[in-house]
């Protein structure tokens, strides 16, 4: 599906909508009162569309005063963070790069997200982990201050030992279902020889006692995977840092590609995939390229200022302005 409209016409907003309303947060903020429109007190968001042939209708709504609430076919959700377990919408905006050239944590972040839909029955292993490496700090700063003996971190140093080997281990799974098909798309694209690799090792109960005396008098966890990175390179390249902003984009672009077609292929889910003002930044062999992609995996969703910009015939062609969204 094509969404054209001229600048500021609302494109990205629609987008934004069908993010919020499908996953319950804005790809964009996490300040819930910027989804509100100004002076209004709330907002709210209905879709309906269908799964695995049966009809789906979410309703979302978004208060100043009492946060998020969400409908899944009339019944109310317990939070709003249930809607992922519940649809897969896979988005790019030009923030995405970030994915690929800002810090170790925006990438867990994006690998962790990842994770949760590739591999649903181990997605609450990230917070988990989280938990307990935070659990294990609070501990090291009340040993440290006195309040309490070193014996009391130790349950906490085997917790982070174990939820973190299997945070790895799911982490080391899903760059091994992304990374193949991810080199796939981004050698199309015209990325040669893109690789994943994950940098950080399982860690253990004898590393973290050796380093407790560091940890004590920093009062938190030195290592263990909420230290890790990706790498995404191409060919010898990492692009973090010697990759153009292009081939960022094409990498960020095959991520999304990659996890797509895994979650069509191993979950038979088919994610809504969002794709915010890509077209415009591709030549035109890229565009087609992309283009005749996205059309297999799942129901995708683009914007472009003009109609021309897609090198294909859409499904459905929308026109967007300013607080209207029209059959073009
Ligand atoms: N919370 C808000 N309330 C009212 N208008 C807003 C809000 N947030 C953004 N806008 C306005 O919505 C308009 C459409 O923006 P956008 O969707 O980004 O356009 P496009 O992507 O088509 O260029 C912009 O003029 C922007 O200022
Ligand atoms: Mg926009």
């Amino acid at each position: 599906m094509l969404v054209t409209g001229a600048n500021g016409a609302g494109k990205t907003n629609l987008l934004e909508s069908l993010h919020v309303g499908t996953q319950g947060f804005s790809p964009r903020t996490r300040v819930d009162a910027q989804l509100v429109r100004l002076g209004c007190e709330g907002a709210r968001i209905a879709l309906g569309g269908d799964r695995a042939g049966r009809p789906l209708l979410l309703e979302l709504t978004v208060h100043a005063q009492q946060g998020k609430r969400a409908k899944l076919n009339g019944a109310a959700l317990r939070s709003v963070e249930q809607l992922r377990s519940e649809v897969a919408t896979l988005v790019f905006t030009p923030d995405r790069l970030v994915v690929v050239k800002g810090g170790p944590a925006a990438r867990r972040a994006y690998f962790d997200r990842s994770l949760a839909r590739v591999l649903p029955a181990r997605a609450a292993l990230p917070l988990e982990y989280a938990a307990a490496v935070g659990q294990r700090n609070a501990a090291l700063r009340r040993a440290g201050g006195g309040l309490s003996g070193r014996e009391a971190v130790e349950p906490w140093t085997h917790q982070v030992a174990a939820l973190g080997a299997a945070l790895v281990a799911a982490r080391l799974e899903t760059l091994g279902l992304l990374g193949p098909v991810f080199a796939e798309r981004a050698d199309e694209l015209g990325l040669a020889e893109a690789a994943l690799g994950y940098t950080g090792v399982p860690p253990t109960v004898a590393e973290l006692d050796a380093r407790l005396e560091r940890d004590l008098e920093r009062g938190t966890t030195g290592a263990g995977p909420h230290l890790d990175d990706v790498t995404v390179t191409s060919g010898p390249r990492e692009l973090r840092s010697f990759g153009s902003q292009g081939e960022q984009r094409l990498a960020v672009l095959s991520l999304l590609l990659a996890e797509a077609e895994v979650l069509a292929e191993l979950r038979g889910v088919f994610p809504l995939v969002l794709l915010d003002d890509v077209l415009s930044e591709l030549d035109a062999l890229r565009r087609r390229t992309l283009a005749e992609r996205i059309g297999a995996v799942g129901q995708a969703i683009v914007t472009a200022t003009g109609a021309d910009a897609l090198p294909l015939e859409p499904a459905q062609l929308l026109e967007v302005t300013p607080g209207a969204v029209s059959a073009g």
